[in-house]
């Protein structure tokens, strides 16, 4: 694992990503919006990358038994920080979620991987964590695995800065998915980007069923500044169209955050 990502995630305000604006609160909404429907009893969640904890806390809220471990010091200080206003615990500490040894395995009904994916550039590590999470989750567990499509990430660049305008930049992340730190033209830290395709044959791979893949966001990152002017009616429009498409191969791959979840079996 690269300090880079920690460095980077140490200097940035992740408590407001996903709750600030129209544009971004759709990703933790729709999220959460299958998180309702298949996460009914009280359930033993892991989550492995939990920033912040707005999923922690929000799936904590519901009666879920929860662990948030992220591999971001600052990340866990702000959840402990948190929690001393709940009426519940949550077990938290500072994991790099490609050695979970602190696990036995088949602990957890729920192991949420959401954020690893797309900052492992290295392939044995992604090996790693995947088979990690999974060795953790209970037989019949649902595995949830956040990454960000290539082929959304090459428009969003391009429209934030003409610098990344290059040939060399846009081929390397449509042909290999990775970006490094120190890479010339790097416009975030160590990532890699993924598809729809690629995604479904990993969950394959490891037998899981394929329960969900759907996009978070879309294409609502990209006309921000359109949607954050939305009024709540407005958004809530957009919000329910996006809902009915989601699934939607062609969005997915459109889409700045996606989830594919499946249960082991
Ligand atoms: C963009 S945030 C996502 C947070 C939250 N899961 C969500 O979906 O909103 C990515 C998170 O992944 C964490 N992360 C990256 N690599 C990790 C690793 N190898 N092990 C554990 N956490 C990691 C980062 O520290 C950061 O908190």
């Amino acid at each position: 694992m690269s300090n880079e990502v920690i460095k980077y995630y140490e200097n940035y305000k992740e408590e407001n990503r996903i709750t600030t604006n129209n544009s971004r609160r759709i990703e933790f909404l729709t999220t959460v919006n299958w998180f309702d429907k298949v996460f009914k009893d009280s359930l033993n969640i892991l989550d492995c990358a939990a920033g912040t904890g707005a999923y922690a806390f929000y799936l904590a809220d519901k009666g879920h038994k929860v662990t948030a471990t992220d591999i971001t010091p600052r990340h866990i200080k702000y959840i402990n920080e948190h929690l001393k206003n709940k009426p519940y615990t949550i077990h938290t500490s500072i994991l790099d979620a490609t050695d979970m040894n602190c696990f036995s395995d088949e602990t957890f009904d729920v192991v949420l991987n959401m954020g690893p994916f797309y900052h492992l550039t290295n392939k044995d590590s992604r090996k790693k964590c995947f088979e990690e999470s999974l060795r953790v989750l209970k037989k019949d567990g649902y595995m949830v695995t956040s990454y960000i499509p290539r082929l959304y990430l090459n428009q969003m660049i391009v429209m934030s800065d003409e610098q990344y305008l290059d040939k060399n930049l846009l081929n390397q992340i449509r042909d290999t998915g990775i970006l490094k730190h120190d890479d010339p033209k790097c416009f975030w830290t160590d990532t890699y980007y993924s598809s729809y395709d690629e995604m479904q044959d990993l969950y394959k791979k490891y037998k899981l069923e394929i329960k969900e893949h759907f996009a978070q966001d879309g294409l609502l990152p990209l006309f921000h500044e359109k949607a954050d002017q939305w009024n709540d009616e407005q958004f809530k429009i957009w919000f329910n169209y996006h809902l009915s498409v989601c699934s939607n191969k062609s969005i997915i791959d459109m889409s700045n955050h996606v989830i594919i979840a499946g249960q082991k079996k």
